[in-house]
């Protein structure tokens, strides 16, 4: 085994029991201690999920990167499993960025950026790791595979990485995020027959000015008869993970694409990665952070104290609608964790808070629909994880058709104020929640138009209220839970 894995895995063992749990969820997955960010490797591998993440065991920042490995039969219990790469090469010897997993020959590869960031140069490449048993993995001696040479004269080697590979009649295919000499996001598609030669297939795609300085961590999957393209802009502002739709050919590598939207309209929702489960669902799961943070907490948040940071979203499934726009729905498997279950037929809700049961009031799920057609308030309120003065407010503005998810009394670190379009137009509203130790993530508009925010509240705040203004409202079809613990 490589030195540094062996050092990563021992200081993992000798320190994981000075981690403090205050913050850390139920049921949304987290590193044994350390930093992650994007999740990567996402796939099936012999009767298993496996994910793997970007990783800096040794401290709570963002460090050189290391990737973390767990698995799952369940997509819900997660088991920890040694770290699966770790710098140790001339092309990665300042981390092992972002990347994707495949099987191939019954064997699991990882294809992953190689970063060298010297005081001369800095260089991202694309390299390749191979395992057998699916828990130890070997460079393979010909890397970097995608390098300068391929790329000359149509990208910036300084920023080209994280590799999303797939495969499509027997040929393998990867997507890779770049930027154009002028500092505008693209995406870079590539093309081999073994995963080890590449050439280089097409520009998939090219943004404009204002668009974002670098597209992170691209996507790219067939859906029904239409192909789908994901990525988190840098530096565009709100845009946090987007998505397009439309055809693609694979003899030109060109991709036309007709609707765009947001994946999430949350500050919590970057560098989502798929991968299509067993039975054909098309999967994703996303980074609980954003790098826009960064500026706003010195330290990144409470849990920098604990010795950890991040985690990652619910597990969603995506689904295209009628009219080509993309769902989010939370898999179906969440459903097994449910306890104590409360329901209510119909809510009446008046200017009058009034109390709401859901689960233990920190990890729960609810689901309701507001009837549209018995409601004429203006404005309704939903406070949760609610203490002493602290308080997120999710707002339905019905007369101005906008929902916003305001965190700023949330906890004392949290700021800001995530707003969408609200489809007010139909008979009624589908509300749906998640909520964990450190974060809300609501869903509504039939999983079309998701907030997804964290929030560090204490365990008093464990209230949930709602109130109409300017009117009454009407809930129908009231269902809470608590969510079962899926870690320890
Ligand atoms: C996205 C990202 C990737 C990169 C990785 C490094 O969050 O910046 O582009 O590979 O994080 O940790």
């Amino acid at each position: 085994m490589k030195e540094s894995i062996r050092k990563a895995n021992q200081y993992i063992d000798e320190n994981r029991e000075k981690v403090d749990q205050q913050y850390r969820g139920a049921f949304h997955l987290l590193p044994p201690i350390g930093w992650m960010n994007d999740p990567n490797g996402f796939v099936y591998f012999r009767g298993e999920y496996h994910l793997f993440y970007q990783f800096y065991p040794y401290d709570s920042v963002w460090g050189a990167m290391h990737w973390g490995h767990a698995k799952s039969k369940d997509l819900l219990h997660w088991e920890e499993l040694p770290v699966a790469l770790a710098p140790s090469e001339s092309y990665d010897k300042d981390g092992c960025f972002s990347g994707s997993a495949i099987v191939k020959d019954d064997k699991l590869y990882l294809l992953y950026t190689g970063h060298v960031d010297d005081e001369e140069k800095r260089e991202e490449t694309q390299c390749l790791a191979v395992s057998t048993d699916g828990i130890t993995f070997e460079k393979i001696p010909t890397n970097p595979v995608i390098h300068m040479q391929h790329i000359d004269g149509i990208a910036d080697i300084a920023d080209f990485r994280d590799p999303k590979v797939f495969e499509y009649k027997g040929s393998y295919y990867t997507v890779v995020a770049s930027k154009t000499v002028d500092d505008r996001g693209q995406i870079l598609l590539f093309a081999s027959s073994n995963l080890e030669d590449w050439s280089f297939k097409s520009v998939l795609l090219e943004g404009e000015k204002g668009q974002g300085i670098m597209w992170e961590c691209p996507d790219f999957y067939q859906l029904g008869d239409k192909y789908v393209l994901t990525f988190s802009p840098m530096g565009s502002g709100d845009h946090t993970s987007v998505y397009l739709t439309g055809d693609f050919d694979y003899k030109t590598g060109k991709f036309d694409w007709h609707i765009s939207g947001e994946m999430d309209w949350g500050f919590d929702f970057y560098a989502p990665q798929s991968m299509v489960a067993p039975d054909g669902r098309r999967l994703i799961v996303a980074w609980a952070n954003e790098w826009e943070w960064m500026p706003l907490f010195k330290d990144w948040g409470p849990t920098y104290q604990e010795g950890w940071c991040g985690f990652f979203n619910v597990i969603r499934e995506v689904r295209m609608c009628k009219d080509g726009t993309l769902a989010f729905v939370p898999v179906e498997e969440m459903e097994k964790i449910r306890e104590n279950k409360f329901t209510q037929r119909e809510i009446q809700i008046t200017e009058t808070p009034q109390q709401l049961k859901a689960g233990d009031g920190i990890s729960f799920e609810m689901k309701f629909t507001l009837d549209l057609e018995e409601t004429d308030a203006d404005r309704v309120e939903l406070k949760l994880r609610c203490g002493k003065e602290k308080e997120s407010r999710c707002i339905f503005d019905l007369k101005n058709g906008e929902l916003l998810v305001d965190r700023s009394c949330a906890d004392g670190w949290s700021v800001g104020t995530s707003r969408s379009v609200l489809k007010v137009s139909e008979k009624s509203l589908d509300v749906h929640i998640f909520s964990d130790q450190s974060s809300l993530e609501i869903f509504t508009d039939q999983y079309r138009n998701n907030h997804s925010n964290n929030i560090f509240a204490g365990n008093d705040q464990d209230a949930i209220s709602i109130s109409a203004f300017g009117g009454r409202a009407v809930i129908r079809d009231y269902e809470a839970y608590g969510l079962q613990e899926c870690f320890n």
